[in-house]
C-alpha cells in the first residue's frame, strides 16, 4: 500500500528511494571530532552522517559550515516537532526545523513518533503517544502539516517505551497506522527497542512484525564500545549489541527491507565511545548487508 491515492506529482519527488550507505550520528562536539579523525585514520568509510538538529538551535548557520566540513549526504535527526502532543508544534520550532533541513541539505528528516511534553511543561523523553485512534489522527495531521512544508521526506522513529501501553495499539501497530496513512517512510530503531529493556520491556517479535517493513528507510542501531562492554556488570549491553547486530541480519534476508541508510549510535548502550575500529567494522557489516548492488537491484 503506497496511499498513491492521496500523493500528487509534488509529493511523489519527495520519495525516497536513492540509497545512501551507511554512517553514524555525529554529535557536534569536539569528542566526536577527535573521533571522526580517529575513524579515518582506522579506515572507516561514512557514506552519510546523522547530526541532531537541537544542537544548533542558538546558532543555525554553524550547521550550514558543520554540513560543508563533513562532504557527505546528511540526515537531519529531530525530537522537537513533539508529533504525538494534542498542540500543534509551534510555528517558530517548525520554521527552525524546516530551515536546519534546507542549511545542511539534509537528504531527509528522521522525527520521533512521540512528543517531550506539551507547550508548557518539558518532560525530557520521548513520550509515546497512547495508542488510540484519536491519537492516531492527531500524529496524522501533524504529520502531514510537516510533509507539505518540508523541503525533504520526513520519515518516523518508534521511540523507547517508556510507560506501559495505553490504548488498544501497540508502537509497532501505531507506527504502522500512521506512516501509512500519512504516507512516510519509518526509521526502525533497534536501539529504542533496546533501551526500552531498562523502562517498559517491548514483545520485540511484535513491534518486528507488525512494521511494513518496505517503508523502512533507515536503520539505528547502537555501536558500543566493545572493552566497556566487557566490564562486569555490563553483560546485558552486551547481549543487547549481540541482539541488535543479530536482529540486523535476519532483517536483511528479506527482499523487502530496502533501508536507505544504516545510521550507528554511539553513545546508546555504553558511557564511552565505540572504538573506531568496531564502528568501521560495524559499517562495513552494514554495508555488505544492505548495500551490495546486486542486493539493490533484486525486486
Ligand atoms: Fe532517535
Amino acid at each position: 500500500m503506497t496511499g498513491s491515492r492521496q500523493t500528487g506529482p509534488a509529493t511523489k519527488a519527495k520519495e525516497l528511494t536513492q540509497p545512501y550507505g551507511v554512517g553514524y550520528l555525529y554529535h557536534y562536539d569536539p569528542g566526536y571530532q577527535a573521533f571522526e579523525r580517529a575513524l579515518r585514520g582506522a579506515g572507516g568509510v561514512v557514506d552519510i552522517y546523522e547530526v541532531l538538529g537541537v544542537q544548533f538551535n542558538s546558532e543555525p548557520e554553524a550547521l550550514e559550515r558543520f554540513a560543508a566540513t563533513l562532504g557527505k549526504p546528511i540526515t537531519l535527526h529531530s525530537f522537537e516537532y513533539c508529533l504525538g502532543n494534542v498542540q500543534r508544534p509551534p510555528q517558530a520550532v517548525l520554521e527552525r526545523v524546516l530551515r536546519a533541513a534546507k542549511l545542511c541539505n539534509a537528504a531527509y528528516i528522521g522525527e520521533h513518533m512521540a512528543f517531550m511534553g506539551d507547550n508548557r511543561t518539558y518532560a525530557g523523553g520521548f513520550i509515546t503517544p497512547p495508542g488510540t485512534d484519536e491519537q492516531n489522527e492527531i500524529l496524522v495531521q501533524h504529520v502531514q502539516t510537516l510533509k507539505s512544508e518540508s523541503p525533504c521526506p520526513i520519515i518516523l522513529e518508534n521511540p523507547s517505551k517508556l510507560y506501559p501501553q495505553i490504548g488498544p495499539y501497540t508502537i509497532g501497530q501505531q507506527l504502522r497506522k500512521v506512516a501509512e496513512a500519512a504516507d512516510v517512510g519509518i526509521l526502525l530503531s533497534l536501539s529504542n527497542i533496546s533501551i526500552s529493556e531498562r523502562f517498559v520491556p517491548q514483545d520485540r517479535e511484535e513491534i518486528l512484525a507488525a512494521l511494513p517493513l518496505e517503508r523502512v528507510k533507515q536503520l539505528h542501531l547502537i555501536c558500543g564500545n566493545e572493552a566497556e562492554e566487557r566490564m562486569p556488570g555490563m553483560e546485558g549491553q552486551r547481549q543487547e549489541q549481540a541482539w541488535m547486530l543479530k536482529t540486523m541480519e535476519q532483517l536483511a534476508r528479506n527482499p523487502d527491507f530496502k533501508p536507505v541508510a544504516v545510521i550507528y549510535e554511539l553513545q546508546a548502550g555504553t558511557p564511552s565511545l565505540a572504538e573506531p575500529e568496531r564502528l568501521r567494522d560495524h559499517m562495513e557489516l552494514a554495508r555488505e548487508l544492505f548495500f551490495r548492488p546486486e542486493r539493490r537491484q533484486a525486486a
